[in-house]
């Protein structure tokens, strides 16, 4: 009987092994897609059929790229009027993706004031071969901000009742946009939202998990949770997660354990329920996630263990090395 409990034991362990060293098949780190030099990967949403959508901020164009598909494929979903941008995505409905689009230069590192609009973008009717387009989303504008000074992260509050969270990152303040009713108002205001020198960037990244808000402070270097009633409220005080850290946007895997993206830092860090804060990828001086900007995991089996993130190639803060434009780069986050 001992020896049976033994070998069962020994059996499982083995099984346990085999399972952790068999999710990490193939290279730790791929690059999906590799865009021209002043190319700059701003944002990423998944749709459930496991492709990416991703904004660039530099031009005012959604993509969208197959990650199973060749590499460097890029199909152009659609472009927007007036606008120099995208910035931040989120899914709202079923295939339904609300974009933030407005006027931040990478040339001045400027925002322009009362530039900003949510627009939405239904992507069921979308067919694509290769970089064609058979049958477009259809794209429109939700609502002009006239108030906003620099709109940049974007997640979905209510499904059922299509809202939004837009962070501002030069008020320092959290907007909650109605995408049925065309309204908007804000909703959260904190001082570990507000603005600092040099580039007048406070909140940034935005998500919500288990009844918080988290966010990163880019100017502040923090990463924050405050808790919030379902309408958007405050429901508490803020709680800062980890501080020196040049966080831009971040995603949550399925234990909760935020993944975060520095932008000029050039690293990626993990930040545990626990509130453990470790750098998994890349580094200060390291190209491998050069400017990183946004990450967000795949939604299929074939890819939930994958990290995409999105980068600028390192426009604000360069490491030594060739020019090299935004890319998207999957990590298998077993290998970390
Ligand atoms: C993608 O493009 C980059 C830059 O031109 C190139 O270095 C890379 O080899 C290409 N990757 C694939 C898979 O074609
Ligand atoms: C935003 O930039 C676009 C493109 O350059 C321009 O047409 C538009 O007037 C700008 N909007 C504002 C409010 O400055
Ligand atoms: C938006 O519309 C919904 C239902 O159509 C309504 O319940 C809600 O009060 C409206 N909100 C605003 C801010 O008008
Ligand atoms: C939000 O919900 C709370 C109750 O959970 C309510 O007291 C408050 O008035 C609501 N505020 C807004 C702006 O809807
Ligand atoms: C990065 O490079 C700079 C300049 O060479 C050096 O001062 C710094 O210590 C390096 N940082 C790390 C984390 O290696």
């Amino acid at each position: 009987m001992q020896g049976t409990d033994f070998t069962r034991a020994i059996l499982f362990s083995l099984l346990i092994f085999r399972c952790a060293v068999a999710s990490c098949v193939g290279p730790a780190v791929r690059t999906v897609v590799e865009y021209p030099f002043k190319t700059w990967v701003e944002n990423i949403a998944v749709r459930a059929n496991g492709d990416l959508l991703v904004t660039l901020i530099d031009h005012p164009e959604l993509h969208l790229i197959s990650p199973f598909g060749p590499g460097n494929t890029t199909t152009e979903v659609s472009a927007f009027p007036d606008a120099l941008g995208l910035l931040g995505i989120a899914e709202f409905q079923p295939d339904k993706f609300a974009v933030v689009v407005g006027n931040w230069s990478d040339v001045t590192d400027k925002t322009t004031a009362h530039s900003y609009s949510i627009w939405k973008v239904d992507m069921r009717p979308f067919q694509a071969i290769g970089s064609e387009v058979i049958r477009p989303a259809v794209v429109k504008k939700v609502v002009d901000i006239p108030e906003a000074v620099f709109l940049n992260g974007l997640t979905t509050l209510n499904w059922e009742e299509q809202t939004i969270l837009v962070s501002d990152s030069g008020l320092g303040a959290v907007w909650k946009v109605d995408i049925l009713n065309r309204s908007y108002e804000i909703i959260l205001q904190d001082s570990t939202m507000a603005p600092a020198p040099p580039y007048n960037l406070g909140i940034n990244g935005i998500h919500i998990l288990h009844g918080h808000v988290y966010y990163t402070n880019s100017a502040l270097e923090l990463f924050v949770r405050m808790p919030i009633k379902p309408n958007g409220t405050k429901a508490g005080d803020a709680e800062i997660l980890a501080t020196n850290h040049f966080g831009d946007d971040f995603t949550f895997d399925n234990e909760g354990n935020a993944y975060v993206t520095e932008d000029p830092g050039n690293a990626l860090y993990k930040v545990t329920p626990e509130g453990s804060v470790l750098t998994i990828l890349g580094g200060a001086n390291s190209s491998l996630i050069e400017g990183d900007t946004a990450a967000q995991f795949g939604r299929t089996p074939a890819d939930s263990n994958i990290l995409y993130i999105t980068t600028n190639g390192g426009l604000v803060n360069p490491v030594d090395g060739p020019p090299t434009g935004g890319k998207v780069i999957a990590f298998n986050v077993h290998c970390q």
